[in-house]
């Protein structure tokens, strides 16, 4: 298709494919044709306590949601047909990964890289979409675009929430009961330090000490991590300037929850996005 002059879009998923999923099908559609998308629990980014025996695998739902955004190529391989026996390599981003995630999940960012890479070899995409809900991860994922010369263009794609504000994940669905309100603390968390921002605080330090307290308020909440960071760099930073990002991973339960806020400067005043 590729020789055709056809573009091709990737939408790289582990399925219990939502909105968010959706949504970067909708915004592939609007450059590609074809656009595939792939399901596959990636074994390798899971960490040995993580969640993927648990992870849901509703293949058919998945299937019948593609076709109904006529979706004409659903890529999912078996495990073993992504590692076969055998199987030695990987690839990691090095020192973009170590914080944050990549230091709560270990491995974890290596996993990421390695399936992706090898997705992008399989399908060729000349685009492929991620979602701003995994800030660290789609940054990685540029770095590694870049460095290795990779013929695949990433673009990013807001954060789809539900009406409470909730940030779209295949994960709430472990959310039982209390948890599920309890929930919109990282959003209701969020959405505070917004209006700080609006009405003129800059100090970074400030500003994810109200996030945390917001988070520490919610009695079903634990952070794991609150941090404004360089959005290059993902170095914390003292005050918001240039492109930062605020984020926070939460446990509500036994279930983490990621969720962030872009701010960049834009001329004299700053745009945020939630
Ligand atoms: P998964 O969690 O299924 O997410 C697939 C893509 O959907 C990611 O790019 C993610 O950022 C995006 N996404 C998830 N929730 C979203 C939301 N509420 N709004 C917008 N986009 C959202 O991320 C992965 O899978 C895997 O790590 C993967 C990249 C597929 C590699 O295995």
């Amino acid at each position: 298709m590729r020789a055709e002059g056809r573009v091709v879009g990737l939408v790289p998923t582990m399925g219990a494919l939502h909105d968010g999923h959706a949504s970067l099908v909708r915004a592939a559609q609007e450059q590609c044709q074809p656009v595939v998308v792939s399901v596959f629990v990636n074994p390798k980014q899971f960490g040995p306590k993580e969640d993927f025996e648990k992870y849901p695998r509703p293949i058919d739902a998945d299937r019948a949601l593609l076709e109904g955004l006529q979706v004409p190529y659903l890529f999912a391989p078996l495990a073993a047909e992504m590692y076969p026996n055998g199987f030695r390599t990987s690839v990691s981003v090095e020192g973009l990964g170590e914080r944050l995630e990549g230091r709560s999940r270990p491995g974890h960012f290596r996993g990421v890289t390695t399936i992706v890479l090898k997705l992008f070899e399989i399908a060729q995409p000349h685009f492929a979409y991620f979602g701003r809900k995994d800030a660290q991860q789609v940054r990685l994922i540029r770095q590694m675009a870049r460095d290795l010369n990779l013929d695949t263009e990433i673009v990013v794609c807001p954060i789809v929430r539900d009406a409470d504000g909730l940030a779209l994940s295949s994960r709430n669905a472990y959310l039982k009961g209390d948890q599920r309100r309890a929930a919109t603390v990282l959003y209701r968390a969020l959405d505070a330090a917004r209006h700080d921002i609006a009405a003129g605080e800059r100090d970074a330090v400030r500003l994810a000490g109200a996030l945390r307290k917001k988070i520490e308020a919610e009695p079903l909440a634990t952070a794991d991590y609150v941090e404004i960071v360089d959005a290059e760099t993902f170095e914390p930073v003292l005050r918001l300037r240039r492109a930062c990002l605020a984020l926070l991973a939460v446990f509500v339960g036994s279930t983490r929850l990621i969720d962030n806020m872009l701010v960049e400067e834009q001329g004299d005043s700053l745009s945020i996005a939630l």
